[in-house]
């Protein structure tokens, strides 16, 4: 059987896949519960030192089906990061820990644009005995308002500055989050490893609009009749993360046409994970670890066992022992449009000349036609 186990920045984990911030992260109990169903970690739902300023709303969630079955595919949320206060977060990180002390815990953060709030939460969560960070960049609702989230992860001068800050202050391994709602996603992330964070994850919600109510025609989901655009996850938005993590493991990694500029950094990469065939797949291009959220709100937290399995029957059949043997294997495969279609020229020409008995590869000659093979490549006669 297939090793499933990660070493990723020097935390070990029984295998890649990881809590994704969010409400399956969001306080003790459930944490408790990923870890007793053998998550590999748990990256709790986004704390703040001050979580007065969190307001919620409900509903802020709205799903989308696939035509005429009940199977969810995509799903918008307009959630704010914990609203939980910051003394019972510490209070619940050092429980966590005390409980589960072999498990990698790694504290979601995010702050306003001080310098001080920044190495405040750092310093304190540390105290707990978190095993890592994650730099919430991404939040696209609510918090840009504030300066905060996805405001600071379009913003690579800023991003960088904070980055900075924060890894004076860190003494554990620092992952920055990055926003999908940007054009070139690599821009930020070289911005957060530049400023020594450890690893990317990658992505966070993409803004959505999810849909008009024909009868009321007010914005879904509505609250006291008006909406806000929210953040979309779940199955529909895999093909798009498995772009932004191919874009981030090919400037972090390099492939046959770059060199890549971070080789020794981690990435998470995070998008409609269901299944461990979903994991293989962002494996395949560079990431040592898998995260879930919606997922879990779907399936519960049973579905790591499920994902475990999927993947290591992938792992099985194409003779990978390790994650390690397959992690990045797919990037060389990318390559330019024009180089696709010389490729296809090129193909279309060999099967021409071999349909001619023309030779055009060495191993094509063969004993019994040699003087005909040879014949048919004269061009003068
Ligand atoms: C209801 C909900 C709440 C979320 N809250 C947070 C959060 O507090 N911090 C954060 O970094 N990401 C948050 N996310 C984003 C997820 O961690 C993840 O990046 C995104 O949903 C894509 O992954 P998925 O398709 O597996 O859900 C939230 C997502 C959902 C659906």
């Amino acid at each position: 059987m297939a090793d499933l186990s990660v070493v990723v920045d020097g935390l070990k984990l029984p295998n890649p896949f990881v809590i994704g911030s969010g409400p399956p992260g969001t306080n003790a109990n459930v944490i408790g519960k990923a870890f007793d169903e053998n998550w590999g970690a748990v990256i709790c739902k986004t704390v703040s030192l001050d979580a007065s300023k969190v307001q919620n709303v409900a509903p802020r969630y709205a799903r989308m089906r696939a035509a005429g079955t009940k199977e969810v595919i995509g799903w918008q949320n307009i959630e704010l990061i914990s609203d939980r206060s910051f003394e019972v977060w510490e209070d619940e990180f050092k429980k966590i820990k005390d409980k589960y002390p072999d498990r990698i815990l790694i504290a979601s953060v995010m702050e306003e644009y001080k310098k001080d709030a920044w190495i405040e939460i750092i310093e304190r969560c540390q105290a707990c005995g978190v095993d890592a960070f994650e730099l919430n960049f991404s939040c696209p609702h609510g918090m840009p308002e504030r300066k905060m989230g996805a405001a600071m992860g379009q913003d690579p001068e800023l991003l960088e500055e904070v980055c900075t800050w924060v890894n004076g202050a860190a003494t554990i391994p620092v992952w920055a989050k990055m926003t999908p709602n940007i054009t070139h996603i690599e821009d930020p992330a070289r911005a957060a490893l530049k400023a020594g964070c450890e690893g990317i994850a990658a992505i966070n919600t993409i803004l959505s609009v999810m849909g008009v109510n024909l009868e009321t025609l007010r914005p879904e989901p509505t609250v006291e009749g008006y909406s806000v655009p929210g953040g979309y996850s779940c199955k529909a938005v895999r093909p798009i993360a498995l772009r932004m993590v191919m874009e981030l493991a090919t400037m972090m990694y390099g492939n046959t046409m770059h060199e890549g500029e971070y080789k020794d950094r981690s990435l998470s990469a995070i998008g409609g994970v269901e299944s461990g065939e979903d994991a293989a797949q962002f494996i395949l291009l560079g990431a040592s670890t898998v995260q879930v959220c919606t997922g879990v709100m779907i399936h519960g937290y049973k579905m790591a066992g499920r994902m475990c399995e999927e993947l290591g029957a992938f792992m099985d059949k194409h003779g990978f022992e390790t994650i390690e043997d397959f992690r990045g294997h797919s990037l060389q495969y990318f390559t330019t449009h024009a180089d696709l279609v010389q490729r296809q020229k090129d193909a279309k020409a060999e099967k021409k000349a071999a349909k001619e008995g023309m030779v055009t590869k060495d191993t094509a000659w063969e004993g019994d036609k040699f003087v005909e093979q040879s014949d048919k490549l004269v061009s003068n006669d």
